[in-house]
Order: structure tokens, then sequence, then C-alpha cells
């Protein structure tokens, strides 16, 4: 019997080299350990043997039965690496569900804003955060003194070196001094104002920046550019109207504003019961604009606009309080 053994444990480690996949195994299983394997027929005979073999005999027989079973376990794990988990990985399971992110809704509006402009030719265009006075004021013609300045009262850095910019206007400067006409530009980005934060105010919010400079543009062009910008972001139905103003940087300016999109110009409680909805500021670049940039006026005319990107996002989509769009609740976030 006990070359009985000596011959199923040869047999064992010969077929065991051939085995190659998860069927093989468990064909070396059952015919090995299986009920009508040698070796359960030898244990099954031990009852016949003298008692003095039946101890030694017993011990081989079962020390050889955990050899083959640590060996087949050992090949297996072996195989299921090899194949990426071809037994213990169930391929067909569905996936785990991935939450993906989305947009903020001024990174939604900013895009849509460029969007549409950049069908209408406009480049994008950036410039810094941090500025100088001559960027932020003084060559968009806001002399040191001049009262425009008061509407834009700003975080100064190393004692009034430089400043967090107010406006996204400075760009314009930027892009002209480093380009000839023609300029056709528009500017995203942040603007800083010390403003206490309020459901209309935060000291930190976005701009969007227009900027369109040739030999022959008009306040028609302004005209044709911002209502074809409107009824894209607003709708066809909603109606445009200048209103005189003053920026130091324009001549002449004007405010811009739509029929109300809540009450469709009737009057409500958004619109201040007037019916319009005021977006954002125009006008023609003034010529003090152009000589410090080096461009002749005599030459060129161009327009400039500026809006403001969180009113934007307000009024397209019901939003009541700026806070909303820096708190980040997802609650908030998730609708849009
Ligand atoms: N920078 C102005 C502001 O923050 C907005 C503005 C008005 C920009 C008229 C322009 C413009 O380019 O032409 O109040």
């Amino acid at each position: 019997m006990l070359n009985e053994l000596e011959k199923i444990k040869k047999e064992f480690s010969d077929s065991i080299k051939t085995a190659k996949d998860s069927q093989s195994l468990e064909d070396l299983r059952v015919k090995f350990l299986g009920r009508k394997s040698e070796l359960t027929s030898v244990l099954r005979s031990l009852g016949t043997i003298s008692q003095e073999e039946r101890a030694l005999v017993g011990q081989k027989a079962n020390t050889l039965r955990k050899e083959i079973e640590a060996r087949l376990e050992e090949i297996k794990h072996n195989l299921n690496q090899k194949t990426g988990g071809e037994v213990s990985i169930d391929h067909t399971l569905p996936g785990l569900p991935l939450s993906l992110g989305k947009k903020h809704p001024i990174t939604k509006t900013i895009q849509e804003i460029v969007g549409i402009f950049s069908l209408l030719g406009f480049q994008v265009a950036t410039g810094p955060e941090i500025e100088t006075d001559y960027y932020n004021f003084e060559a968009l013609n806001f002399p040191p003194d001049h009262p425009a300045r008061d509407e834009q009262d700003s975080f100064q850095i190393d004692n009034g070196k430089y400043l967090l910019r107010t406006q996204t206007s400075p760009v314009q400067i930027r892009v002209m001094e480093k380009t000839k006409p023609p300029v056709r530009i528009i500017s995203p980005g942040a603007c800083y104002r010390r403003d206490n934060p309020d459901a209309s105010h935060s000291p930190m919010f976005h701009q969007m920046e227009g900027l369109a400079v040739d030999t022959d543009i008009h306040f028609t062009d302004l005209k044709g550019i911002l209502g074809e910008f409107i009824h894209q972001m607003f709708g066809k139905e909603i109606k445009m109207r200048f209103v005189p103003s003053f920026f130091p940087f324009t001549e002449p300016s004007a405010e811009v504003a739509i029929s109300c999109i809540i009450c469709g110009g009737k009057g409500c409680p958004t619109c201040g019961r007037s019916g319009w909805l005021e977006v954002l500021g125009a006008g023609m670049v003034h010529p003090n604009v152009f000589k410090k940039v080096n461009y002749d006026p005599k030459k060129y005319t161009g327009f400039a606009f500026g809006m403001g990107v969180e009113r934007i996002a307000m009024l397209k989509y019901g939003i009541s309080d700026i806070r909303l769009f820096y708190q980040n609740h997802l609650q908030f976030l998730n609708q849009f």
C-alpha cells in the first residue's frame, strides 16, 4: 500500500505539470481526490490491514491528500492571477456608479457667452488679476482724482503699488499695446471690489469684457453685435434698449437693458416695475484711450462693452442671491 501511495504521488506530480486552466485542475481534483480516486480507495481499505500498518499508511495517505489539495489550490491561485481572476471575478456584474462632476454655473455661463462671441468672430484674451493703477484706471482715462473711481473701491497691495483689478477693462489696454488693429476680443475673468456682500454684491465677481477696433467701426456695429448676443443668450423675443450713460473710457457711453425676462416687460418686483433689466455697459472707445496705446484716433474707431457674469447667470437661471454662487452647496450646484 505504501508503494501504491508513492505511485499516486508520482502520477499526480506528473499530471499537474500539464494543468493549464481551471477545467483541467478540476479534472485532476476529481481524479486524485474524488470518490472514485485511488487515494480514496486506499483510505477505504485501511480497515482490511494490520493495526501497525494501518497507522503508518493512514498517516501517509492523509499527508498525501493534504499535499495534493494544497498544490491544486496553489496552482489555481496562480492561474487566477495570470488570467486576471478568471474564476473569482464575475465580468457580468454591473459597474459601480461613478458620480460625474458638473460645471459651476459661472463657468457654464462664461463658456456660453464665449461660445456666442466666438461665432461672431471674437477671440478670448486674458489679463492679470493683480494690476497696476495705470492699467486699471489711468490708461482707461480715469485721472487720479476722477470721481468715477469712487464706484470702484479697490483692494490695494504693497501700499498702492498694485491693486486687485476692479474691472476686466484693463485687458483692453494690454491687448491694444501688443496688437495692431483690427482687434476683436472678449475677456472673461475675476474682478475685486471692496463691497460688503449682500444679495447683489460680492467682493469677488466676474466680468466679460469686449473690444472691437478697426478703421470703420460704428455705433450700429455695437448695437448689431449686442442685439445678436442678447437674442442668443436670452431668446429671440427679448427686446434691448440703450440708455445714455457715462464711462471714462467710452464716448458716447450707454447702459444696455433687456426687456424683463420674468414679466415680459409689464413690470414686476425683479425689474423694479420698470419692465427693463440692466445687463451691461458699452460705448465707443474714447480717443484718449487710443492715444495711450499709440493707435491713431483719426484712423481707428472701436466699441467696447462689459458685463457682469453673475448678473447674466442670475437673470438666465432665476437666481435671487449672488452669494449662492460661492457657498458651493451641492444642492444648489447640482441644478445646473
Ligand atoms: N468696466 C465697466 C464697469 O465695471 C463696465 C464697462 C462699461 C466696460 C462700458 C466696457 C464699457 O468696456 O465699454 O463698470
